[in-house]
């Protein structure tokens, strides 16, 4: 479990090139959600799971006062050495999200790319329950999750991605358990060296898949006002392949 988050955190970046390539998109849809959906203007952003900080650094280079917690320290050491690269001012906070104890610290609360997903029933409700705490009256939370209730592409999907001269060639395959909604994430990750050396890591969690109505009707115990959004869009179409919940303290 997590292996993705410690021994392969010096990978995670490249792994996930493409999607740093567009994280300026998803950062534009959040901040039309701070201006249309938040009821107070937002300056300060507690980024709950932010990993090696990809979303959190690009709201700090926004100019947003931002503070990224994350469960792995690796993770972080990834996203703090990027912070100094850039000049950037942000504060990084080893903890784990369902036990924060900030007190009406934050005018919004994000947690990007489906990391929702590592928290099941009892857990999402106590994150629910903390996150509202956190947030100042008016302030917003913001997640977004896939699409994987319907089925889809089980895999294998096999890519390749450069870090530096090591060449990664990356398997995904995802077992599901209907009945649990629960989703084993498989990954095989192999780094080859130069020198032709291969280091294999394998990468097994266990992921817990909500419906758009189930979100809605969780996060709807904690917060008076809940929306679903589709893909960096602010309206639900039938289809979407990425679900964004919007929740107003
Ligand atoms: C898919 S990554 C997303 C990272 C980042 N938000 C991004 O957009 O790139 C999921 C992150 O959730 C973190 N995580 C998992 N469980 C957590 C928990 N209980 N509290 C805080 N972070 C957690 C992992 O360490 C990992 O960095």
């Amino acid at each position: 479990m997590h292996e993705l988050y410690t021994l392969l955190a010096e990978y995670y970046d490249a792994i996930y090139r493409r999607r740093t390539e567009r994280v300026g998109a998803e950062i534009d849809f959040v901040e039309e959600t701070f201006r249309e959906d938040a009821e107070r203007s937002v300056r300060r952003v507690l980024d709950l799971a932010c990993g090696t900080g990809i979303p959190t650094l690009e709201l700090a280079r926004r100019g947003y006062e931002v503070v990224g917690l994350d469960l792995h320290e690796e993770m972080l050491a990834v996203a703090r050495r990027k912070a100094k690269k850039e000049g950037l001012n942000v504060e990084f906070i080893q903890g784990d999200a369902i036990e924060i104890t900030f007190e009406e610290e934050f005018d919004a609360v994000t947690m990007f790319f489906s990391s929702i997903m590592y928290f099941d029933d009892s857990a999402i409700q106590q994150l629910f329950n903390s996150v509202k705490r956190a947030l100042r009256p008016g302030g917003v939370f913001i997640a977004d999750f896939p699409a994987w209730h319907y089925g889809g592409r089980d895999g294998p999907i096999v890519w390749d991605e450069m870090k530096g001269d090591e060449r990664l060639v990356i398997t995904d395959w995802r077992e599901v358990e209907p009945a649990f909604q629960k989703l084993h994430f498989k990954r095989l990750v192999q780094i080859i060296k130069p020198d032709g050396n291969v280091k294999a890591v394998f990468v097994d969690d266990e992921l817990n898949i909500y419906t758009p109505r189930e979100i809605r009707l969780l996060a709807g115990e904690y917060f008076p006002k809940v929306r679903i959004y589709g893909n960096l869009r602010r309206e639900l179409r039938p289809k979407e392949s990425r679900y964004w919940l919007v929740a107003v303290k």
